[in-house]
């Protein structure tokens, strides 16, 4: 579900101590928000509660973070990345996230689990740059080929460094 608030400027600061914690169900709605949740993005428990997790996706992020978050999950793997949000009013967000399939005990998905911090000022320089190169590619590109472009950016930028996503994003 796509809303239609426009983003300004703004940025909304999470503090040292702050963790944003939210989870969904395998669809990906959420079914938690904790209060620190409510607070960023800037909706009650009832509007959030059955959405789809979009409803804070920024268009700034690129396309190709999203589709290595649920590839890493649907392979039962945890994802961490630096993510930056829309709150209700505009504003933005940046977190840096770590997200994980939970399971029952005979193995059934139970759905998804995020908690997010206050991201490093040194890392988010560098990743917004990233993320604007990116979001650069996936506009030049057509639209079959929008993914794959961002992508192609991310792993020349991880060959070169000889090192995985997950390496990378970890030592950032
Ligand atoms: C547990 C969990 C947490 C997520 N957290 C965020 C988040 O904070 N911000 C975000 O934009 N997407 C988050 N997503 C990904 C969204 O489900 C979605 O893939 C993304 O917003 C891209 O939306 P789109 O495919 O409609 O463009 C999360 C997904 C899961 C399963």
């Amino acid at each position: 579900m796509k809303n239609k608030i426009t983003p300004n400027n703004r940025e909304v600061v999470m503090r040292d101590d702050d963790f944003i914690v939210s989870k969904t169900n395998p669809k990906g709605q959420l079914t938690y928000a904790n209060e620190i949740f409510i607070e960023f993005s800037g909706y009650n428990e009832a509007e959030l509660l059955g959405k789809q997790h979009n409803i804070v996706r920024h268009p700034d992020m690129p396309r190709a973070v999203f589709k290595l978050l649920w590839d890493t999950l649907k392979a039962g793997k945890e994802f961490n990345g630096y993510v930056k949000n829309l709150c209700k009013d505009g504003s933005y967000y940046w977190v840096f996230a770590n997200v994980t399939p939970s399971y029952s005990a005979n193995g059934r998905l139970l759905g998804y689990y995020s908690v997010r911090r206050k991201p490093a000022k040194d890392a988010l320089d560098f990743i917004d740059g990233l993320y604007r190169n990116m979001v650069l590619a996936e506009r030049q590109a057509g639209t079959k080929n929008t993914i794959e472009a961002s992508t192609q950016l991310l792993n020349k930028l991880l060959n070169s460094k000889d090192i995985s996503y997950e390496e990378f994003i970890l030592t950032l």
